[in-house]
């Protein structure tokens, strides 16, 4: 039997699929739609992998989700596929409801029709993992503990509201129909091969370019930052040791102020390339205009990954960064080809209007 990951050629997806095929043993099916944010380059060490499957295809396409998970055999889908950046959620909702929302609601609706048709021992031991984010749970105040999993969901950006509409219908699925659901919400991740609009890739790819490293509003605004490869044994743990029913979440207990997560990047790149000429890299920080409903903290309690399934982060930041950093300023031609096309078109909408 064969995994099926959505989602398999973007950032999350693609550091999973490399990840589970060198410490796993099963087959992976990818189904990838191959956006502007699904890179097949990132994918390029796994290509002729021969229990590597990659298809191209919309998650909303309920026939061909029938046929993977028939022909395949699937006994578990690990749902990453969506649109993720908030920014662009801004500035187009729609595709956000698109995929997120119907695509999700589809998914499920094929996954159910297979699951219910499959032999009892192997439908017990199907799931559908379902890979949501903390930002459905709204925004912290400074002093507020961090999010559980009893947190009331109040998402407050498009992306996030997709991400919470998903959520129910995942949760729907458990009560109403029995189907063995698991929801996670992660915190922000980072790592190797992350689309160059996100916080991270934009400060290594414009710093290394001598261009403005942009900070939004005051730079005050907290996440809690998680390496790649953790997030990716969380779910690994998730999916053969989580119960049905529940929810999950998952959270590197390393929270930073923008600004300070901006300077800690910019000592990296002065560390890594002392011969640059753009060092300190810190002359480069602009703060240019705040994104609308801007979420000022996100913090992750993940207690229950730790006390029921023995999941720890196993990179800590200063780890974690040094390795992110080097490996985009090693790795030119995936930023050269992911950048192409339609990029420059993205950079000029969402900055260009942030001008202050
Ligand atoms: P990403 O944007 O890098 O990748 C998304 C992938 O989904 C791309 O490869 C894209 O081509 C594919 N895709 C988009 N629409 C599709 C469709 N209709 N059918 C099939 N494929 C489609 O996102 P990511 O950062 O890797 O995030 C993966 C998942 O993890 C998302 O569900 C996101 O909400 C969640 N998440 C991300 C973070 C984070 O910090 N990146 C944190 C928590 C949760
Ligand atoms: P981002 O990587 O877009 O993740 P998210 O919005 O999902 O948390 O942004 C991380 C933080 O960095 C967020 O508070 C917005 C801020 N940010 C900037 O200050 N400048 C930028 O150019 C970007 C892309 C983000």
């Amino acid at each position: 039997m064969s995994i099926l990951v959505t989602g398999g050629a973007g950032f999350i997806g693609s550091n999973l699929v490399i990840r589970w095929l060198e410490s796993h043993s099963e087959p992976i099916v990818n189904l990838d739609k191959l956006t502007y944010a699904g890179n097949l380059a990132s994918l390029a060490s796994v290509a002729e992998h021969p229990r590597h499957h990659f298809a191209r295809g919309d998650i909303c396409d309920t026939e061909l989700v029938g046929e993977l998970l028939e022909k395949n055999r699937i006994r578990a889908i690990i749902h990453l596929a969506a649109e993720s950046h908030v920014d662009r959620s801004i500035h187009g909702p729609e595709a956000f409801i698109h995929t997120n929302v119907t695509g999700t609601f589809r998914l499920l609706e094929a996954a159910r029709r297979y699951w219910e048709a499959l032999p009892a021992a192997e439908g017990q031991r199907f799931r559908f993992i379902n890979v949501s984010t903390d930002e459905v749970f709204g925004s912290l105040g400074p002093d507020d503990p961090p999010f559980t999993e009893q947190s009331p969901y109040q998402p407050n950006s498009p992306y996030s509201a997709s991400k919470a509409a998903a959520d129910h219908l995942v949760r729907s699925y458990f009560h109403t129909y029995g189907m063995p659901v698991i929801t996670t919400h992660c915190s922000n991740n980072y790592g190797p091969r992350q689309f160059p609009e996100k916080l991270i890739p934009v400060l290594v790819l414009n710093g290394s370019r001598g261009e403005q490293l942009p900070v939004y509003g005051d730079g005050g605004n907290i996440r809690d930052w998680l390496y790649v490869d953790d997030h990716c044994d969380a779910l690994w743990q998730v999916l053969n040791k989580g119960t049905p029913g529940e929810t999950y979440n998952i959270g590197g207990n390393c929270e930073m102020a923008n600004l300070d997560l901006v300077h800690a990047v910019c000592e990296m790149m002065d560390e890594v390339r002392p011969g640059s000429r753009f060092v300190p890299h810190s002359q480069l920080i602009e703060f240019v205009a705040d994104r609308p409903g801007h979420d000022r903290r996100y913090a992750i309690d993940a207690s229950k990954m730790r006390q029921t399934l023995g999941w720890q982060p196993k990179e800590d930041f200063d780890s974690g960064i040094g390795k992110t950093v080097e490996w985009y300023l090693e790795n030119s031609e995936w930023l050269e080809q992911v950048t192409s096309g339609e990029y420059r078109n993205w950079i000029q909408k969402n900055y260009g209007s942030r001008a202050q």
